[in-house]
């Protein structure tokens, strides 16, 4: 069975750099994607304090799907430019939402979010999809979680090209 210690550190960046080296220990070896996205998304959600959702939604060529995450049950596809994870995939950057009731087109899957960030994944062009987590608190999410979501993102998207 595969075990991650407890996070210690006490500042943002030392926590993400920390998360960083586990996630790229729970991925390394493996190539699926979907095996990777479900061990990154629980990885997250349970290190992380403050948050109600975290996974991923994958772009089948026409649109995002959900694909593996840890928390309530989520809308199944979301059209790009819609809600907050159609626009980080349509503009290809980051969104980071401090009042999703403030966002317009937010879509709203588990009633208890209050804010939210949404980091786009691509390969090169290729649009895989977008890397989605929800919190019940208000601006839970700063330029210290964007560098360390980002990070983390690139981890997963970097496991899906390793040979
Ligand atoms: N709030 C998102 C939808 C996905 S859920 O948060 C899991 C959005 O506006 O795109």
């Amino acid at each position: 069975m595969f075990q991650t210690a407890p996070l210690q550190a006490a500042e943002k960046p030392d926590l993400y750099r920390e998360l960083a080296d586990q996630a790229r220990g729970l991925l390394h070896g493996e190539r699926d994607r979907v095996a990777n996205a479900a061990n990154f998304a629980a990885l997250v959600y349970h290190a992380l304090p403050d948050l109600n959702w975290a996974g991923f939604y994958f772009f089948d060529g026409s649109e995002l799907v959900v694909g593996p995450f840890q928390g309530k049950p989520a809308c199944i596809r979301i059209a790009l430019g819609r809600g907050v994870c159609g626009t980080a995939a349509a503009t290809r950057q980051t969104q980071v939402v401090a009042d999703v009731d403030a966002f317009p087109g937010h879509i709203p899957c588990d009633s208890a979010s209050r804010s939210e960030i949404v980091v786009p994944l691509f390969d090169g062009e290729r649009l895989i999809g977008v890397w989605d987590v929800d919190s019940p608190k208000l601006a839970r999410f700063d330029s210290e979680d964007r560098a360390g979501m980002e990070r983390l993102a690139g981890i997963f998207v970097e496991s899906l090209r390793a040979a």
